[in-house]
């Protein structure tokens, strides 16, 4: 079958007000940028006119600049799920003008799927190939392509020949059936291949290929600095003790690790400690510094769902597929992120934390309780089943105005049952087996910075005794002191007393 060539912005007009738009990949790895683009146009050009034009996105997790960015700014977004890391996007949601759904990630393609986010009108996909007989090769990320192929209406493809060809045969597309006729995954070890190199589509729901050459719109990270250095080198620590007693299996366990910088800074650590043996990754990102420590050998193996790399190690992947072929394998989000095999697998996860309360629950996604920065992402997926559940973060930000340790979260997003390690720069608090009260202990004078130690005890006394004491009206009491004075260091627990 010959498909209609057009050009994105011809695409684009396909795309009317109040369409459910699924797009492909996870992170701006493997997402649409041509297409989206337009429909922002459109959105801005229709807006001039006085019409409605909004349309609502599904996605595998945050998406890139021509995606979340283009269409936030031109207010062409009504709702969007799940994760995204895009700041005009922050912007507007933080302004009530989009509605959006942080869902955990694996759960998002099982949920189009369930009908609970309506019906798919759209997907647009990228691809590196596109066979006449309906095969859609993926680029650089698995998603939630699989399952918005199938339940679209029609399909738009972006065949982006700033992928490499030499990304055929890395993917492994699965989809699970859904209940009552689930079975298990049959992943037994990271590297265990389950489905097809490519997505089988019916080649008449392929409603337009648009050609394009668009690098992906990758996100820089900052250099490790001192802080997140430690806050590594403490995490390789932990881990070199848990295998030197006997915990963790000689072999090493596979490792999730998160995004950021600061779970840069954790890899590289892994990668430089000698006690630990070169290990295998089962994660759902893999940033420059998986491939570096590939390299070097430290890492054997990695299942992702993405390759949320620079644009210049993703060029060093696609020349050297004799070295990365048997390395790599990239997987829908349902399955890199799946509870079943995260438990199965006894995957250590490690992922950052905004912040942590005294007890060990986190909040990952909101700023002071109210203003989200990015999402959940799949951090809740690993952490409820992981074989170690690790946090990390600095012990204060702002320049030591905000504490990351307080005596309760402003937002929950892991509670203290599914939290068993966190770590700063200052030490690391091992909250496994422990009591709330002894949990307090740990995390107060191993974690917290020494300018709100004693702060944190002074509250651990205001709130007295009990399984899990607190003293509700001051147990938000920094951040209501953040709010006034702009520095939590200036609080008086006195006016609470009494
Ligand atoms: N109060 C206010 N701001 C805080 C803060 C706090 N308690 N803790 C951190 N911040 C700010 C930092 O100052 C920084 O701000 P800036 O961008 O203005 O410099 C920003 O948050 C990011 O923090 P940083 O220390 O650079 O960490 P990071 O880049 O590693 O990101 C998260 C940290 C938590 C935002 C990020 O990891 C995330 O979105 N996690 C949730 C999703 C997830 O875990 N996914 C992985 C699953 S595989």
């Amino acid at each position: 079958m010959s498909f209609k060539i057009l050009t994105a912005a011809e695409a684009a007009r396909s795309i009317k007000h109040g369409y459910v738009v699924g797009v492909s990949g996870f992170t701006p790895a493997g997402t649409p940028k041509a297409v989206t683009a337009e429909v922002a146009k459109i959105a801005t050009e229709e807006h001039a006119k006085g019409n409605p034009f909004q349309i609502d996105i599904l996605s595998g997790a945050s998406t890139g600049e021509s995606c979340d960015g283009a269409l936030a700014r031109a207010k062409a977004m009504r709702y969007r799920a799940p994760y995204t890391t895009n700041g005009d996007f922050r912007k507007a949601v933080n302004n009530g003008e989009i509605a959006y759904n942080d869902i955990h990630l694996s759960q998002m393609a099982q949920e189009i799927r369930f009908g609970f986010l309506g019906k798919v009108d759209v997907a647009i996909i990228e691809a590196c190939e596109l066979t006449a007989d309906g095969r859609i090769y993926l680029t650089a990320a698995g998603g939630i392509s699989p399952t918005i192929c199938r339940l679209a209406d029609r399909i738009i493809v972006e065949l982006n020949s700033a992928h490499s060809k030499n990304m055929m045969g890395l993917h492994d597309v699965y989809e699970p059936l859904d209940p009552p006729y689930r079975r298990e995954i049959p992943i037994y070890k990271p590297g265990d291949r389950i489905g097809k190199p490519y997505i089988q589509v019916d080649p008449k729901k392929i409603a337009a290929v648009v050609e394009v050459r668009l690098c992906d719109e990758a996100r820089d990270f900052t250099e490790p600095d001192p802080i997140t250095d430690q806050i590594g080198i403490n995490v390789a620590n932990f881990l070199a003790a848990d295998m030197k007693r006997g915990i963790i299996p000689p072999t090493f366990l596979p490792l999730q690790s998160g995004v950021g910088n600061i779970a840069n800074a954790v890899l590289g650590a892994l990668g430089r400690d000698k006690t630990i043996p070169a290990f295998e990754m089962y994660t759902e990102v893999i940033q420059d510094s998986v491939i570096k420590l590939m390299r070097e050998g430290r890492i054997k193996f990695g299942s992702t769902c993405s390759l949320s790399v620079s644009n210049g190690c993703l060029d060093e992947i696609y020349n050297d597929m004799d070295f990365f072929r048997d390395k790599l394998m990239l997987r829908p989000s349902e399955i890199s992120n799946n509870p079943e095999i995260v438990r199965r697998l006894g995957i250590i996860s490690m992922n950052t934390a905004i912040e942590v309360d005294i007890y060990g629950n986190i909040n990952s996604t909101h700023i002071t309780g109210t203003k989200m920065m990015n999402g959940v992402g799949g951090s809740g997926d690993f952490t409820r089943n992981a074989f170690i559940s690790i946090f990390s973060c600095p012990s204060v930000a702002k320049c030591g105005k905000i504490s990351s340790i307080v005596p309760m979260v402003s937002h929950h997003d892991h509670n203290e049952h599914s939290v068993n390690v966190v770590i700063t720069e200052q030490g690391i608090a091992d909250l496994r087996g422990k009591s709330p009260v002894e949990r307090s202990h740990a995390i107060i004078e191993n974690c917290a910075h020494p300018d709100y130690r004693q702060i944190l005890w002074d509250y651990v006394k205001l709130a007295g005794k009990g399984q899990t004491p607190h003293c509700i009206q001051a147990a938000l009491g920094m951040h209501a002191q953040l709010n006034e004075t702009g520095d939590m260091r200036d609080i008086d627990w006195g006016k609470y007393a009494g």
